[in-house]
């Protein structure tokens, strides 16, 4: 089952307008510059920057995100930002359940799983984002609390063509620790498990699996080429246009 790897970048509360524009025209002219790659590259700016990079990256093969959206489609909601306005300023996707918004605004598995339902019907993709913390996989927890994750937020009409799911252990966040090559093969094929139970053996051998968490031009390699990795998430690496793209190069994307 051939599934294209994503090259995903999560810019996070960074950029200003015009660090942000040289940032997507950089990684726009480097894309074109693969002609043909076999990965799919995304990029998801703050909410701020999302129309100014959208211009930016035209003509390029590289997706707009953005990273969190309300499960309404409008109304009374101060400081909330909607799905079909995603959709609108030339969004593709949205990343939904970071770790950063499960710890900084107490998202829940249930919320996450209404905004990805919201998502869907706006015509986004959802990138659901799971993950332990260290305590958890120090006493042994990571498969159950990854298992659950996925159970509580995937929604149930979730399938190959509108949500991936990237598992980035919150430890390994920022940090430059990160699990072995062994332990993120290992929670990837158990969460493919699981997306078996909830959405059938067909979805879930379609659908991809990002890693996340200290992805650098370094480790690329040996995380991209395990055989349930279908991507990255990457967070301070893919603000620079050099890293972000070696480690599309190093992961075999060209
Ligand atoms: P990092 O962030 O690459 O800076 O560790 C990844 C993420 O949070 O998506």
């Amino acid at each position: 089952m051939a599934r294209k790897k994503l090259i995903a970048g999560n810019w996070k509360m960074n950029c200003l307008l015009a660090e942000g524009t040289d940032l997507a025209k950089g990684i726009a002219a480097e894309v074109k510059k693969m002609g043909k790659p076999s990965c799919e590259f995304l990029v998801c700016p703050p909410f701020t920057l999302l129309t100014t990079v959208k211009k930016a990256l035209r003509g390029a093969k590289v997706a707009l995100g953005a990273q969190d959206a309300h499960f309404n489609v409008k109304g009374a909601h101060t400081g909330d930002v909607s799905p079909v306005m995603l959709k609108d300023a030339g969004c593709q996707y949205v990343i939904l359940g970071h770790s950063e918004r499960r710890a900084d605004h107490g998202e829940s598995n249930e919320l996450i799983n209404k905004k990805a339902v919201a998502a869907y019907e706006a015509g986004l993709k959802a990138v659901i984002c799971i993950g332990e913390t260290l305590e958890q996989r120090d006493s042994g927890k990571t498969i159950e609390v990854c298992s659950n994750q996925i159970l509580g937020s995937v929604p149930d009409n979730a399938d190959a063509s509108n949500t991936v799911i990237a598992y980035e252990p919150v430890w390994a966040i920022g940090t430059g620790k990160t699990p072995t090559a062994q332990d993120v093969e290992e929670v990837h094929a158990a969460v493919r498990k699981v997306l078996a139970k909830k959405l059938g053996k067909g979805n879930a051998n379609k659908m991809r699996i990002l890693y996340g968490g200290s992805v650098k031009p370094g480790n690329a390699k040996e995380f991209l080429s395990l055989p349930d990795v279908d991507g990255a998430l990457i967070g301070g690496a893919s603000l620079k246009v050099e890293d972000f793209v070696a480690i599309a190069k190093n992961a075999g994307c060209c």
